[in-house]
Formats: C-alpha cells, sequence, structure tokens
C-alpha cells in the first residue's frame, strides 16, 4: 500500500530558523511520489530562498495573496482546492495565534481559513519560553478541538543555544504523521497481538543459542498496525530495534519461555495474533550457572524442544484470527498447508529463506499467503513495510469472512 504516491501537499512554511529544514522535507515527500507545492510568509523569506523551494517543487512558490497566478485564479482558494493536505511547518506562535482566532492578514493565515475542507497539520518549532506560555497552549488546544491535526515539537537544542521543548520534530516523524492521516482505520477497536524477533537460549552466562531472525517483519506489521488504528501489543525477543511507533505496547522478552508467558497473558482478549518471531525450537534443559571453560574434548549440549506456542494457540483459539510464518527452502506450499492443518491457522505467510532479497535481516520481502481454505497469493518482491500492509489486508478479509458477526459488532462500536 502507498499511503502518499500521487498525494498533493501544500507546504506552507512560517518565519522561524526551522524553515531551513523544509527544503528537506519537500525531497522527502516526492521521493515518496507526492506533488509538492510551497507557501511562505515575508519573513519565511528571511530564513529561506523561494528559488530552492522552487526548484525542489517544481512550482512557483505562493508568497502574497493579491497576486493573481493566472487571470482569474486566486492562489489561495486555487491552491486549497489542488492539494489533499495543507502542512504549516514551521508553525510559530504567530500563525498559530491568528490560526486560532481566525485571523487572515498574510498568504499563510489565509490559506489556512480557505483549507476548510481538508486536512491541516501543524508542526510547531519556537523558543520553549514561547512554547510554554499559556496563550501558545490555549491557541494549539482550540486548533486541535478543531480537528487540525499537530506533530511536535520535540525536546532538544534550540537554535538560541538554550535547551527545551520547542524544536521541529524529525522530518521522517511528519512525514509519518501524514501517512497516518491518509490511512483508513481500518483495525480500529481491534487488540493485535505480535510477537517478533528471535529468541534467546542461555547456555551459560555468556552464550546462548539463537537465529538470523531480526525482527524487522514483525516490528513492520506493529506499525502497520497501529497506523491503521489498531491497539496493538508487540511481544518482542532480542533485537536492535527500537519501538516501530507511538502508542504501541513494546514487551521485550528473551527466551521462547518468557515469549510464551507474555503471550499467554493477552491472547484471551486479542482480536488478531500474529506470530512473526522465530521461537528456537530447543533451548538447554538447565543453563550453566557458570560460565563454561574450554577443554580438548568434544562437547556435548543437550537440548529439550521448546514449545510450540503457535501450536498451543491453535488449540485454545476462540475468535482470535491466528497468523503463522513459515520460514521455507523447499515444498513451500505443501508445507504450509500442513502447517495450518497442524496448529489450526487461519493464514500462514510464507517466506522463501533461501532468497538474498527476502527473509532474515534484510528490508524486503517476498511473501506468499495462504488462507485457510486454500487460497494461495503470491507477492512480489517490495519492501516489509508493503508486506506488512498486504498481510493486514488480507486478515481483515479474512475476518470479515470468519467472523462477520464479530467484525460487524466492532464497527457498531466504533
Ligand atoms: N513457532 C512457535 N513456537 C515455536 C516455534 C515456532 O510459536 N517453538 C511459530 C513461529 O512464530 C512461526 C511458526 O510457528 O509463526 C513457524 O512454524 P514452525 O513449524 O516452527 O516452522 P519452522 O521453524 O519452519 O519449523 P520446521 O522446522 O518444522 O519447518
Amino acid at each position: 500500500m502507498d499511503h502518499l504516491r500521487g498525494k498533493k501537499i501544500l507546504i506552507a512554511i512560517t518565519g522561524g530558523i526551522a524553515a531551513y529544514k523544509i527544503p528537506e522535507l519537500i525531497r522527502l515527500f516526492v521521493k515518496s511520489g507526492c506533488e509538492v507545492r510551497a507557501a511562505v510568509t515575508e519573513n519565511a523569506c528571511k530564513f529561506i530562498q523561494p528559488l530552492t523551494l522552487e526548484t525542489l517543487t517544481g512550482h512557483p512558490v505562493l508568497r502574497n495573496e493579491f497576486t493573481l497566478i493566472k487571470e482569474s485564479q486566486i492562489p489561495h482558494i486555487e491552491a486549497t482546492a489542488w492539494c489533499d493536505i495543507l502542512i504549516v511547518a514551521p508553525a510559530t506562535g504567530n500563525i498559530l495565534g491568528k490560526a486560532a482566532s481566525g485571523i487572515a492578514d498574510d498568504l499563510v493565515s489565509t490559506l489556512i481559513m480557505a483549507t476548510s475542507q481538508k486536512p491541516i497539520l501543524f508542526a510547531p518549532a519556537m523558543n520553549s519560553r514561547m512554547y510554554l506560555n499559556p496563550i501558545v497552549k490555549r491557541n494549539i488546544a482550540v486548533l486541535k478541538e478543531t480537528g487540525h491535526f499537530f506533530i511536535g515539537p520535540e525536546e532538544g537544542e534550540m537554535a538560541c543555544g538554550e535547551e527545551g521543548l520547542g524544536r521541529l520534530v524529525l522530518l521522517t516523524c511528519i512525514v509519518e504523521k501524514v501517512k497516518d492521516i491518509f490511512t483508513e482505520k481500518d483495525l480500529h477497536n481491534n487488540t493485535i497481538l505480535i510477537s517478533a524477533g528471535p529468541t534467546q537460549e542461555p547456555i551459560d552466562p555468556v552464550r546462548y543459542i539463537t537465529n538470523r531472525s531480526s525482527g524487522k517483519m514483525g516490528y513492520a506489521i506493529a506499525k502497520a498496525a497501529k497506523r491503521r488504528g489498531g491497539r496493538v501489543i508487540l511481544i518482542s525477543g532480542p533485537t536492535r530495534l527500537s519501538i516501530p511507533k507511538e502508542g504501541i505496547t513494546l514487551i521485550r522478552v528473551k527466551t521462547a519461555l518468557e515469549m510464551e508467558r507474555e503471550i499467554y497473558e493477552h491472547y484471551p482478549y486479542s482480536d488478531i495474533v500474529i506470530m512473526a518471531a522465530a521461537v528456537a525450537d530447543y533451548r538447554t534443559n538447565r543453563p550453566f550457572p557458570h560460565k563454561l571453560k574450554k577443554s580438548d574434548r568434544v562437547f556435548q549440549l543437550e537440548l529439550v524442544r521448546n514449545p510450540d506456542i503457535l501450536k498451543s494457540l491453535g488449540g485454545k483459539k476462540e475468535t482470535q484470527i491466528l497468523v503463522g510464518f513459515a520460514a521455507e527452502t523447499e515444498n513451500f506450499e505443501k508445507n504450509a498447508l500442513q502447517k495450518i492443518k497442524d496448529k489450526n491457522l487461519d493464514l500462514i505467510v510464507v517466506n522463501n529463506v533461501n532468497l538474498p532479497d527476502a527473509g532474515f535481516e534484510v528490508d524486503t520481502n517476498r511473501i506468499m499467503l495462504i488462507d485457510r481454505f486454500g487460497k494461495i497469493r503470491r507477492f512480489p518482491l517490495q519492501s516489509k513495510e508493503d508486506a506488512a500492509d498486504a498481510i493486514l489486508d488480507k486478515i481483515i478479509k479474512l475476518k470479515k469472512k470468519i467472523r462477520p458477526e464479530n467484525h460487524n459488532e466492532k464497527n457498531k462500536r466504533t
């Protein structure tokens, strides 16, 4: 799912030092397939050259509401009719005050007033003393109440050298927020329990058994499910990844037994359960309490089976939609269909881990989805983010088919 491709973004820049970052923001949107136009206040032009914005957007910059673009085209009306979203970044305390009070005395404030049918996203940036001023807080509260979106500011060093709350958020967070705004909340009121990453089974205090799972696929699903409005609980084995999105409940575990415990805890009230973790099948029965010393003799390690978490979830399934993963190197369909049966799954995601661009560690995947009715769909190489949306699309379709009462009931409550 390409959340941003083809979207028309109007970025209004007001007069703060963070204006120098906006060309990079424009580049990120253009790279995501958006068409971008820029508007500036007179003060913004003291921080940034309109020529830079024109070069990056490929459009003339909107500068003055009293200039007609073409004969009879009034810029603020034409631009707001054109765009899918208006982003005000950086948004100064001044523009927030004007917007909250319904003042339209320059181009950007006029654009804001004229954008009454489309989403507006404000990304405030100012000195923290200004940001924490109760009047600014009140203006933000008024704008939020009116239905406008906000992102940031964040804490950190500001242009004046002071530390505090007032920095423009990371540009990637602005892009992410716009994706959120455009995403249909089709998982609203659903609790989605996801496992990700490998497990680590200790041998002694310094050694363990693990596998090559990076956790990227499970984290991508968690992020996409959150974006689509779900309540997401992510049970993660040890990974190098940080929490994929604000609002996700992240529970870190190490061993398969710890993962099992956490999953059992949240399973009863989950609507969708996705086991993307590469759970180690074996563990040492009792890890050595002290570091093992080497010797010249053959070293034998006795391993016992870990519980098959997914299989036991299948045995306890009530109304949950249960999704498993299968990392295969051969006989894909046959093995996957067998797993659906053995573990009582509704859907299985099959990866060919032989391919260099799919499976472990990489950012792309080539998945095949097989549902419990035997319906198979193969997907071409895609980003793990897109694969995550494809998996969730299929889960939503399946849920409507398998549990229509449950689905309608949830929707009634939304
Ligand atoms: N799984 C699990 N508990 C385990 C092992 C795996 O819950 N102890 C889950 C994984 O999260 C994944 C699916 O089961 O969703 C993988 O199934 P599995 O049969 O273990 O696949 P493989 O690891 O490929 O196993 P096999 O060696 O049998 O092919």
